[in-house]
């Protein structure tokens, strides 16, 4: 029998750490840094933050209770979003009750699974061209990740403008993401947004770019100067329902939503899940094996003929699921299991304790790609990569297809090998290497 690999996750004191340790040092810029053990065993935890009560479901039913049989009494919170409004506004990740589900339903076509199906193309052409910029030796594959999935939402959403796939996209966004920590910091002191630290004020830099790129990419669709794509479709539904004042500032919300939404937790997944492939080798020969015979069949439908792969990225993304934490806010009192809730509570959900929570998950800190083979006896809101419930993500068969056909194209010439970084998880939203993820390339020769 083979030792079970631990991936590596942050040290865990051994006793719960101090609120305010959350403002300084490395758990200021890692949400998943600093949880003790006991997170990781108990049901429940409640927190002060700066006047805000938190608190945090650690068990699949209270989850269900506030994503799926209360839904409508929780929503996204005020500080949410306040801190994302300068960069996706009122669009359908921030916004509630009738908003919400006036853009859900212009959206929701666009996901089907048909129009899923006919993506499946791109999806390959996107990866093999990303193929065409790599030689053998050293390479950021969290970088390349980037780029790529960059890519796809361009063509699959933006009719591949290439204002959205330039390499100061990549830099300005990479910039408002980093920025964030800062942002976070003000609005919990309840500070104006004004970043003091470069790093804040070249992720306002960064901020400022992107949402006046977007306004260009919306006027030129509302003006019908460019070919019809999902942001043109978006666009005349909200000209449908809001004055055009409105839905002009909707659809910017909308496209910069799905500009950055649609591509940083997907890149993610494949990073994570690259990392985890060189940290295996065995693993990813025989996942290189399935992946060439998957592509010999046709580029066509990939995804449905790489099964091991699919179980090795789920199991990716339960030790690093993309998006760690989601909040939402109470509007009214509630009382979830035993647990009294006052209107304007935070109730914080996170798959990053849930996925590694030792009652739930046999050997939690270990990798095994069998774990999620077959149907398993696994409670639906215990594994929560995509969240749950109705704003469970809308882009979630797309990210899958998307992450597999890259994935399986790539490891199909290319065998990904460690390369003496030290690689740990890091980000305050969504959870990346830290430092990106040097990996060293060899093309694979099969007889
Ligand atoms: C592996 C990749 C992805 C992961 C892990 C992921 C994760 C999530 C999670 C956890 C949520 C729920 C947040 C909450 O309940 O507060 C969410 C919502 C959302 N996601 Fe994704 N996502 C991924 C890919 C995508 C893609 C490819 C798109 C679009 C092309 C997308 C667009 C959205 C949108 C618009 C929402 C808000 C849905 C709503 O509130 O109705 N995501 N995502």
């Amino acid at each position: 029998m083979t030792m079970a690999f631990i991936p590596p996750y942050p040290p865990r004191p051994a006793k719960p750490v101090a609120t305010w340790r959350g403002f300084f040092g490395e758990r200021a810029r890692t949400s998943v840094y600093g949880w003790s053990e006991r997170a990781f065993e108990i049901d429940y935890l409640k927190r002060d933050i700066l006047g805000f009560k938190v608190h945090i479901l650690l068990d699949p039913d209270l989850i269900e209770h506030v994503l799926l049989g209360q839904a409508a009494n929780y929503v996204k919170p005020d500080i949410v979003k306040t801190l994302l409004d300068p960069i996706i506004g009122r669009g359908l990740l921030t916004s509630d009750g009738a908003l919400w589900r006036d853009q859900r339903k212009i959206v929701a076509a666009s996901f089907s699974p048909g129009a899923v199906e006919a993506q499946r193309a791109m999806f390959v052409r996107a990866a093999r061209e990303a193929m065409e910029r790599w030689s053998e030796g050293r390479q950021d594959m969290a970088a390349e990740a980037t780029r790529t999935t960059m890519t796809v939402i361009a063509l699959a959403l933006f009719g591949g403008d290439p204002r959205l796939i330039s390499e100061s996209s990549m830099a300005h966004i990479a910039a408002a993401i980093e920025g964030f920590s800062e942002a976070r910091m003000l609005a919990l002191l309840r500070l104006p947004q004004f970043p003091v630290t470069p790093k804040g004020r070249a992720g306002k830099r960064g901020q400022i770019f992107l949402r006046r790129t977007l306004a260009e990419v919306v006027d030129d669709r509302w003006h019908g100067r460019v070919a019809r794509d999902f942001l043109t479709g978006v666009i005349e539904a909200l000209r449908h329902r809001f004055p055009d004042e409105e839905a002009r500032a909707l659809a910017i919300d909308n496209a910069a939503t799905f500009y950055l939404a649609g591509h940083e937790t997907t890149a993610n997944a494949i990073s994570w899940t690259l990392f985890l492939l060189a940290a295996q080798p065995e693993l990813q020969e025989e996942l290189a094996v399935e992946a060439r015979a998957a592509l010999a069949g046709g580029a066509d439908d990939i995804a449905e003929r790489v099964e091991r792969l699919r179980l090795f990225v789920q199991e990716s993304m339960r030790l690093y699921p993309p998006v760690p934490r989601f909040d939402r806010q109470a509007i009214a009192d509630d009382r979830i299991g035993e647990h009294e809730v006052a209107a304007g509570d935070i109730v914080s959900i996170w798959p990053w304790m849930l996925h590694r929570h030792r009652k739930y998950w046999r050997d939690p800190d270990a990798f095994d790609i069998d774990r999620f083979a077959g149907k398993g006896d696994r409670h639906r809101f215990q594994y929560l990569p995509f969240g749950g419930g109705p704003r469970t993500c809308v882009g979630a068969q797309f990210a899958t297809a998307e992450a597999l056909t890259i994935l399986a194209t790539w490891l199909a010439e290319w065998r990904f090998v460690e390369a003496g970084h030290d690689v740990r998880p890091a980000g305050m939203v969504t959870l990346r290497p830290a430092g990106g993820l040097p990996l060293r390339l060899e093309r694979r020769t099969f007889g």
